[in-house]
């Protein structure tokens, strides 16, 4: 199931608070790609499941990369669609459609889901199902890239604020991240969006939950999927050691 609320049937909105942090995102993703997988560079093949507005995309083509992206909203697949260059290929999917629906993708050098997209599933059913998926989409020698806050259970309650600008558009998002309730693996996510034009202001207010993870929930989930980890580093794409307690960390996964 697609979630995340009203929030991905606003494209524009979206781009224009996260485009602005994804130049450096992107390079820890290659540099990590550079390290791990078998091809990274030009004319390499990459694809983002839950690609969005291709915020990602767009960076990785304008660096020689042959790009792929699907999502389950088409309200952003067609934002993406319409500012990456006719080689890009994309597909309106879910996390869990099985790989044979997605072969006109073609196989992925690196694969790659960063900004806890992969926590919109809550069940280890849905990601196995996922890592299925994965595991028939990558080429030899290629990695799948995954970016998500473990040990969100033992954090204060936390809040975001982003302020973005794109002509005559300004945004302000408060995100507030709430703690699960005990015993619960949901964490709830409400987003506050204020879209200011000279013609006036809208305010929007979406709510959905993430999943959450232990270190220890992690590795058995993947330990009973078909890819396994190679690497874990930070959000700059430095692999760090096993008992590294990251904020944010960017996992890199291969087939068995
Ligand atoms: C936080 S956004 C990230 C988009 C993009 N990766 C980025 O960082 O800009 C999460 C995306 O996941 C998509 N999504 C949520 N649940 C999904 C599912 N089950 N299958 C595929 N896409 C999903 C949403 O439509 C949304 O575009």
């Amino acid at each position: 199931m697609e979630s995340g609320g009203g929030l991905y049937q606003a494209p524009l909105y979206y781009d224009v608070v996260n485009t602005p942090g994804t130049a450096p995102e992107t390079a820890a993703l290659i540099r990590l790609a550079r390290r791990f997988a078998a091809r990274s560079g030009p004319g390499s093949v990459w694809l983002e499941p839950a690609c969005g507005t291709g915020r990602y995309l767009r960076h990785l083509q304008s660096r020689g990369r042959r790009v792929r992206g699907y999502d389950a909203q088409p309200a952003m697949l067609e934002f993406a669609a319409a500012r990456l260059d006719s080689d890009a290929r994309l597909a309106t999917a879910a996390f869990t459609t099985p790989a044979e629906k997605l072969r006109h993708l073609g196989h992925a050098d690196v694969a790659f889901c960063p900004v806890n997209s992969l926590r919109h599933l809550h069940t280890d059913r849905d990601v196995i199902a996922h890592f299925e998926q994965i595991a028939a989409l990558l080429a030899d020698g290629g990695v799948y890239i995954v970016g998500l806050d473990l040990h969100v259970a033992e954090r204060q309650p936390d809040e975001d604020v982003w302020h973005a600008r794109r002509g005559g558009l300004a945004i302000t998002q408060v995100v507030q991240y709430l703690p699960p309730d005990p015993g619960s693996r949901r964490e709830p996510v409400v987003v506050e969006l204020l879209a200011t034009r000279p013609r006036g202001q809208e305010h929007f207010s979406f709510a959905y939950d993430l999943r959450t993870y232990t270190e220890r929930q992690w590795t058995a989930l993947l330990a009973r999927s078909p890819l396994r980890r190679l690497a874990t580093a930070d959000a700059d794409g430095r692999p760090v050691n096993g008992a590294a307690r990251l904020p944010y960390q960017l996992e890199v996964l291969a087939r068995r």
